[in-house]
């Protein structure tokens, strides 16, 4: 028995963590009490690439970061104080912070998630959920979102991965691709090329901050058709290969979110996110700590981590 990739020993250990989200989802159901469920760290301020659709960049200043010893202290005050179960760290580019994500893994076994570029060489981690492995197309559309031999690089560390830890480490890499109007058209194809080489794909949809982005996919029946050839192909592939739920991929066809750049239906409250500093981010994980920061457009928005939770009944 699996689910979500934790097999069944595992749920039986983290029962005292499913105590705490039963609580925190009853809190929210019955007394309409917000606590966040989920945590996101932008573990690095520095990135190897710079990708056109990236929002990082687009708010990034200094080069300042935090020690190992200041990340411990944001776990235990802000992470651990609320008890978030699961964590994802971004960045910049986390893998270049090994010892960041040693600290959380230590610290939050087998419930820490890292998003990369994957062109460094994964390290294995004994107690990594997984790798949230970021893909934008086959190659060359990839390489012209992400720079010249990125695909290339990705596509050799995945592989090496799962040949130097032995099978079962293809469970620890998951595909995320973010789809906007140079891609979209590749889907398929991406589906296809990783099918048996890696655990599970999910898509979102590219979230702009500036009306008029050509790399945002509009609403109506091209964006609709997307969503429908996912869900058709859903059933396709075993094992919930393709993660997005149904309900999920259909808020994906509209606006779901909220409107201009404040977020209505969006359940902000409960993704804890942190920027390099430590400091909360808003509104979101695509958001900023800092005043005068350029906003993302909730009503245009297609992120993936948000909507699932709409899409589970959570609502802002
Ligand atoms: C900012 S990156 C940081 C982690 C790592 N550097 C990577 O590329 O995976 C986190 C994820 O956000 C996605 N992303 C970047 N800009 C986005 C945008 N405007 N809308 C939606 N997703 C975006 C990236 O494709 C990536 O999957
Ligand atoms: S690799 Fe990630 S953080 Fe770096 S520019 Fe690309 S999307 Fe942004
Ligand atoms: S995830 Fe962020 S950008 Fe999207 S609707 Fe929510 S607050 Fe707005």
């Amino acid at each position: 028995m699996e689910i979500m990739g934790r097999g069944f020993r595992q749920i039986v250990q983290e029962t005292p963590n499913y105590f705490h989200i039963f609580i925190k989802y009853a809190g929210y159901k019955l007394l309409d009490k917000r606590s966040p469920i989920y945590g996101s760290a932008d573990i690095i301020n520095v990135c190897n690439l710079h990708c056109t659709h990236c929002y990082w960049w687009l708010n990034r200043k200094e080069n300042e970061e935090l020690t190992v010893e200041q990340w411990k202290q944001v776990i235990d005050e802000k992470f651990k104080k609320q008890h978030v179960f699961i964590i994802t760290l971004v960045g910049g580019e986390p893998t270049l912070r090994p010892d960041v994500i040693e600290l959380f893994v230590k610290e939050f076994p087998k419930r820490v998630s890292v998003v990369t570029n994957g062109t460094y060489p994964l390290k294995k981690y004994k107690d990594l959920y997984f790798y949230w492995v970021s893909v934008d197309g086959t190659e060359e559309v990839h390489d012209t979102i992400r720079g010249k031999g990125a695909y290339a690089s990705t596509r050799k560390n995945i592989i090496d991965y799962v040949e130097n830890n032995g099978e079962k480490a293809l469970k620890d890499i998951w595909i995320s691709m973010t789809i906007n109007s140079q891609n979209y058209k590749t889907i398929k194809d991406v589906i296809d090329e990783w099918y048996g080489h890696v655990n599970k794909i999910g898509f979102q949809f590219h979230t702009p901050f500036a009306k008029g982005d050509p790399l945002w996919l509009p609403f109506g029946p091209e964006r609709t058709k997307v969503v429908d050839d996912i869900i058709a192909l859903k059933d396709q592939y075993d094992d919930d290969y393709i993660i997005n739920p149904k309900s999920q991929l259909e808020l994906m066809k509209k606006n779901w979110g909220g409107k201009g750049t404040t977020p209505i239906d969006c359940p902000t409250w409960a993704i804890l996110s942190v920027d390099h500093m430590g400091r909360e981010k808003k509104p979101c994980c695509i958001g900023s700590a800092e005043k005068n920061s350029m906003a993302p457009i909730c009503e245009d928005c297609g992120l993936g981590c948000y909507s699932v939770l709409l899409a589970h009944g959570m609502k802002s």
